[in-house]
């Protein structure tokens, strides 16, 4: 969480500060605040609320001429959202943004205090750039290094040293940072789509990596302060998949990718009409071997790992374990030597899931992590990777990522059936061909869009909405209500369509609204008879089927009907209304769609 942006070289730095801080909101959005390297020493101006209220400050300015500067948006982890607690924070000497918590920062403080230092904000930040002054001997390399070994927790920094205004430093452990390479101008930032306006070269700074940013050149240490070389890369988003584009929003523009990127998603992993994983490890041998795979992963990702899990299950008779990623590494999770891990996650660099991933690793494991951005820390620290074709997501609430993590799996669950050979080729090369009609499908389904939007107009005022479904549908069920609750901020929840009257019932009542989720043949009938448990208790249910059932008189108030498409494959077309219905909710309660309140879209704290 909380965005980083640095910036040398000859434009005016505040305004590509602002311009590439606009990109990171996502990361963040309590205060954000600029550093600047002014005649007269660094300036900071930082304000509380969303970037456009540090803008504003900054657009009355006429009088800045920095060309190099630093930038914050932050998600308040100590401290709250107040201007004090804003970044960046100082020293006299030093200024500097953070990413990530101290952990040992009230020990640090203690002794800060007795050293004479005193302290304006509640946060951790202050106190380490109180201990970098502490430090300071004329070197900011060794005065970075030194720091760095009394402090305990995770952090990506961006760091000025008085002394040094052609110049930023930066640093991380755990927190994500890049460099961007441009001509006659260097950047950093916390993530690719922040710099892609201005370039799409850029270097991964990797665990303890320090990086001396100067407009002429980046300068590479490794942990010891010895130089390094490294690799060079180039991103190959581009700048409109960051903008958005027409669209109100970045979600619903996300969620009418969808099409696009399960193509681009399904097709890179079909050949000659069979699944191909192209991971050298994932042989036909190794498949056969699995006794048990565990699905790990965070929210969303772990909603689409419980898709994945009854795809793998019915298909390939092979069971299937999915955990929360931060249950996962504090119960002391029972993993044979070489079972697999699957590690799902957008960002790639959500700590919990991430640490997790190394657990999985110590205990022996094969990890493969399916992740959406390319080179991010899980990405790097899996055995084995699949990359999801979503583009950037920047809505915090996740779509598009969710539908291409169900497309992997469903190959994935392809692949090992045929290994394994719970189906026979000619079965899966129909499922495949099926598989391929899912853009089209899709498109179709977002044709729908209106109706969906309709439906919201009737249930927006709603204080709490229920989701039923079984199976598959029950999955996604909570993946509808997570989407509805996190950007609607109404109160949901998501039941196994038969666990419902175990208690639950109880809060069915005149006029409560439930969405009924009923795609599947094998328990149909089961959940119609649920819906009408509820329909009786006065529930106005909205009922999610396909075409081609035939759904009994007065079960539901309002039916939306999806494409026949195989039932096996329903999740990836339910899960597109579901999220209209959440964003269209959102919409017309007036609420922050893309930056909804208390979240951020990468979250790297536990
Ligand atoms: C909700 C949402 C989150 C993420 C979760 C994991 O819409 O986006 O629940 O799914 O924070 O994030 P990643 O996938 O980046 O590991």
């Amino acid at each position: 969480m909380c965005g980083i942006v640095g910036y040398v070289g000859e434009k005016e730095a505040q305004k590509v500060l602002i311009d590439c801080l606009s990109k990171l909101e996502y990361r963040g959005y309590d205060s954000a605040g600029v550093a600047l390297f002014e005649k007269d020493g660094i300036e900071v101006i930082k304000a509380t609320g969303r970037l456009q209220v540090l803008a504003d400050e900054i657009a009355k300015r006429t009088d800045l001429t920095a060309t190099c500067g630093i930038g914050h948006t932050r998600w308040a982890t100590h401290g709250a959202p107040s201007d004090v607690n804003s970044h960046p924070h100082s020293s006299e000497r030093i200024t500097l943004v953070h990413n990530g918590i101290i952990e040992n920062y009230l020990k640090l403080k203690a002794l800060l205090t007795e050293a004479g230092y005193s302290f304006q904000s509640e946060t951790d930040t202050e106190v380490l750039v109180k201990l970098l002054d502490y430090n300071y001997d004329g070197d900011p390399l060794c005065t970075i290094l030194k720091t760095l070994s009394q402090v305990r927790g995770s952090y990506g920094l961006a760091i000025m040293f008085q002394d040094y205004p052609d110049r930023i430093y930066s640093v991380r452990k755990e927190s994500p940072l890049i460099v961007g390479y441009g001509e006659g101008e260097n950047f950093l930032a916390s993530d690719i789509p922040a710099l892609l306006k201005y370039t799409r070269d850029y270097s991964i700074l990797e665990e303890g990596e320090i990086a001396e940013i100067t407009k002429e050149k980046i300068q590479f240490y490794n942990e010891f302060g010895n130089p390094i070389k490294k690799e060079r890369l180039v991103a190959d988003w581009d700048v409109e998949a960051a903008e958005k584009c027409g669209y109100a929003h970045f979600m619903l523009k996300e969620i009418h990718e969808q099409p696009k990127a399960m193509l681009q998603t399904i097709s890179s992993r079909i050949e000659d009409g069979l699944p191909k994983l192209r991971l050298e490890s994932m042989t036909t041998d190794y498949l056969r071997s699995l006794r048990r795979i565990h699905i790990v992963a965070c929210g969303t990702a772990m909603h689409a790992g419980m898709v994945g899990k009854t795809a793998i299950e019915k298909l390939c008779r092979v069971p299937v374990e999915v955990d929360i990623a931060s249950e996962f590494r504090y119960r002391d999770p029972i993993i044979e030597k070489d079972e697999l891990v699957i590690i799902i996650s957008q960002s790639g660099e959500t700590l919990d899931t991430l640490a997790a991933l190394k657990l999985a690793k110590e205990k022996g494991a094969h990890t493969l992590a399916i992740v959406n951005v390319v080179g991010s820390s899980i990405a790097r620290a899996a055995d084995d990777v699949i990359y999801t074709y979503a583009g950037p997501e920047i809505a915090v609430a996740s779509t598009k990522a969710y539908s291409v993590q169900l497309a992997v799996l469903y190959v994935f669950a392809l692949r090992l059936a045929l290994a394994r050979g719970t189906k026979s080729e000619e079965e899966i090369r129909a499922d495949v061909a099926e598989l391929l009609r899912l853009p089209d499908l899709l498109e179709k389904v977002l044709e729908s869009s209106d109706r969906i939007k309709y439906l919201a107009s009737l249930f927006m005022n709603c204080d709490d909405l229920f989701y039923l479904g079984r199976g598959f549908d029950y999955a996604l069920s909570l993946e509808g209500s997570l989407k509805l609750k996190e950007i609607s901020y109404i109160h949901s929840e998501a039941y196994a369509a038969g666990e419902l009257k175990h208690g639950t019932i109880s809060l069915i009542v005149d006029g409560t609204p439930v969405i009924a989720l009923a795609t599947q043949d094998d328990v149909f009938e089961k959940t119609i008879s649920n819906i009408k448990e509820v329909k009786s208790r006065g529930a106005r249910v909205i009922l999610f089927t396909k075409e081609g059932v035939s759904v009994p008189q007065d079960v539901a108030d309002y039916i939306v009907t999806l494409p026949k498409y195989a039932e096996l494959f329903m999740p990836m077309l339910t899960a597109v209304p579901l999220q209209l219905f959440a964003y269209y909710m959102a919409v017309l309660r007036g609420c922050d769609v893309d930056k909804p309140r208390n979240l951020a879209k990468s979250v790297t704290v536990e």
